[in-house]
């Protein structure tokens, strides 16, 4: 199991909260959520065990769960206010979710989103991914079919203002044969990022501040079609400079969308000696990419851990520093 979802390093995230639903950017900015700003991780609680539960709409309006199981809403007032249910699972899982019963008005802006990925402070993951296919509305309607997202995190939105009216869904978590975007949430964890064989940007994703260390490192290296020359060339460092298409970005980003990532160092080669130095990003989120060519089998393993708060201030990335 995912252990401490609900980790101390959600603070370094210094959200204030949803902003909008996640309409169209013409709605956008007319949506704003009214509440006050109250920081995101005093309003988030993890769900315990049973997999039976309501929605507790003045504690839980910014729900993060790992977990499977049952949930149900039901609007306590008309206030017109946005809540999220973030939905997060294992890396090799998908998240999907079934609409039992969806009873919003869509009078006064009633409505409820599915969307395949997160969004938090207007940015959306995976960013580099997006597509429309990826959110959907409804109101009056339940969604018939089961939605299913295409990696490990997903999230529900929803705007309730009539009193009494909600919505009930089911949560499971699906195998992911190949998962490319992963998200680690309180960034904890040794994840490998492979490509396939595939022209492919994939990417790790630690939702806090993080120390990431490239444990094993074959990129860029084994030619498809050939056998496997297997000579050690070392961790070569600046990649895109050398000319060299394939390759592993390691940085972070101030908020989710990772195309906007700060890179620190840029990687590829054949490694697979473990003690390589590791990277310390202050960042509100840690960020790993691998990007493919489509010409070699490539692959890298990380692991992240969390941030100690004393290492902050001699981190090797610490991000907004080039706005200042
Ligand atoms: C993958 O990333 C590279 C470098 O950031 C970019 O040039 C390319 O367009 C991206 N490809 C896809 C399919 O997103």
């Amino acid at each position: 199991m995912m252990r401490a979802v609900l980790c101390l390093v959600v603070i370094a995230l210094a959200c204030d909260g949803i902003s909008s639903l996640l309409l169209s950017g013409r709605e956008y900015g007319r949506l704003r959520n009214t509440a006050p700003a109250i920081s995101w991780y005093s309003r988030i609680r993890r769900l315990s065990r049973p997999t039976h539960r309501i929605i507790d709409p003045t504690e839980d309006c910014f729900l993060v769960t790992s977990e499977e199981g049952e949930l149900f809403f039901k609007s306590p007032s008309d206030e017109p206010s946005v809540c999220g249910i973030y939905m997060i699972a294992e890396p090799d899982k998908r998240i999907q979710v079934t609409f039992n019963y969806l009873d919003v008005p869509c009078d006064n802006g009633g409505l409820v989103a599915w969307i395949d990925g997160w969004e938090l402070n207007g940015q959306v993951w995976p960013a580099d991914a997006w597509d429309d296919d990826r959110v959907i509305e409804s109101c009056d309607r339940r969604p018939q079919r089961k939605l299913v997202s295409r990696q490990n995190a997903a999230l529900i939105q929803y705007r309730v203002p009539a009193q009494g009216k909600g919505f009930a869904v089911t949560i499971r978590h699906l195998k992911n044969a190949r998962p490319c975007n992963v998200m680690l949430f309180g960034a904890e964890g040794v994840y490998t990022l492979r490509n396939h064989g595939e022209t492919s940007n994939c990417s790790v994703i630690g939702v806090s501040p993080a120390v990431v260390r490239i444990i094993d490192l074959n990129v860029g290296q084994a030619v498809k079609n050939r056998n496997p020359l297997e000579i050690e060339t070392g961790t070569i460092h600046h990649c895109t400079k050398r000319g060299l298409p394939d390759y592993v970005e390691i940085g972070g980003a101030s908020g989710l969308d990772h195309t906007k990532m700060e890179v620190l160092d840029t990687v590829c080669g054949l490694d697979s000696n473990e003690g390589r130095r590791p990277a310390f990003i202050a960042c509100e989120d840690t960020v790993a990419r691998l990007i493919s060519s489509g010409r070699f089998y490539n692959s890298v393993t990380l692991a992240f851990a969390p941030l100690p708060l004393e290492d902050i201030e001699h981190a090797d990335l610490i991000c907004g520093m080039n706005d200042l």
